[in-house]
């Protein structure tokens, strides 16, 4: 049972540097829910980093006022990592770089659960921009500890890098066809063009029509398949939009469990669950 009047006296910081729409609004949610008061920064246009002030000293100046805990989304930069790891509040991690985004894997991992007696052996397919995407780094981490088989598929310059450890035990598809063929779940993800090289890895026009999610493509995911994505989708691109009334997809489902498990995160965190 959540202790409402605790949470009616504590303030959390919300300090987005990074865009959102999802995760952001999330949290605001889920605070709102549990009676907490937010403080929002949301991104650099309004606030003294567009004086050049640096985020370090931003965030730094935000804890000094006593926030009882901080939400945050950031570039990775490492100065910054250091800035939140000193901090004597709890960091609630809103997605750094394309490092990790921890709480998008547990509400992942809550979605599919919801469908699945067990998730031991469940096969999962992520597919796309495997290589920059914060989500797939997430969710392999935890999908693994959980027992799920996990495979990748994509062009070549969008899969991760073959020394990176975490990645080694995993299947690895050319095919769509096949990768699909094979999973149990799949899971979308964005093109990331912000965090790309000039040089584009591939080309396209050629990885929409080789990786599109659509409704041709997915005649090959198994009937009782789940299809899953992270959000944004840029439509047609990664996603086609028809996508989202096939009965296999769980896209807003994902987005509704996303405020049940930041309300439990933020519970425990600040200490607020009461007797019942
Ligand atoms: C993702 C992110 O920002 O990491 N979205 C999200 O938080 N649900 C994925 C993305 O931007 O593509």
């Amino acid at each position: 049972v959540v202790d409402f009047k605790t949470a009616s006296q504590k303030v959390i910081a919300l300090l987005f540097f990074e865009p959102s729409t999802r995760t952001r609004f999330s949290f605001e949610m889920a605070a709102a829910r549990l009676g907490l008061r937010t403080l929002t920064l949301d991104s650099a246009a309004s606030t003294s980093l567009a004086k050049g002030e640096s985020i370090p000293d931003t965030i730094d100046n935000i804890a000094a006022m006593g926030p009882d805990a901080i939400v945050t989304r950031h570039s990775g930069a490492l100065e910054v990592s250091r800035t939140l790891q000193a901090l004597k509040i709890p960091v609630l991690n809103a997605g750094d770089g394309t490092d990790e985004h921890p709480t998008q894997a547990l509400l992942d991992a809550f979605t599919l659960r919801q469908r699945r007696k067990t998730l031991k052996g469940e096969k999962i397919l992520f597919v796309g921009d495997v290589a920059y995407s914060r989500v797939a780094r997430s969710d392999l981490l935890l999908f693994q500890r959980l027992g799920l088989d996990v495979g990748i598929c994509g062009p070549e310059g969008l899969m991760p890098n073959s020394d990176a450890k975490e990645w080694a035990k995993v299947r690895q598809f050319t095919s769509l066809a096949e990768g699909l063929g094979w999973c149990d779940s799949v899971m979308g993800l964005r093109l990331q063009q912000e965090r790309h090289a000039e040089n584009a890895f591939f080309e396209l026009e050629s990885y929409i029509a080789n990786y599109r999610l659509d409704p041709v493509s997915l005649q090959h995911l198994k009937k009782d398949g789940i299809i899953m994505h992270p959000g944004p989708f840029v439509p047609e691109v990664d996603l086609a939009t028809d996508v989202l009334t096939d009965p296999r997809c769980v896209i807003h489902e994902q987005v509704s469990n996303g405020v049940f498990t930041r309300m439990a995160l933020l519970a425990l965190t600040l200490g607020l669950w009461g007797k019942a």
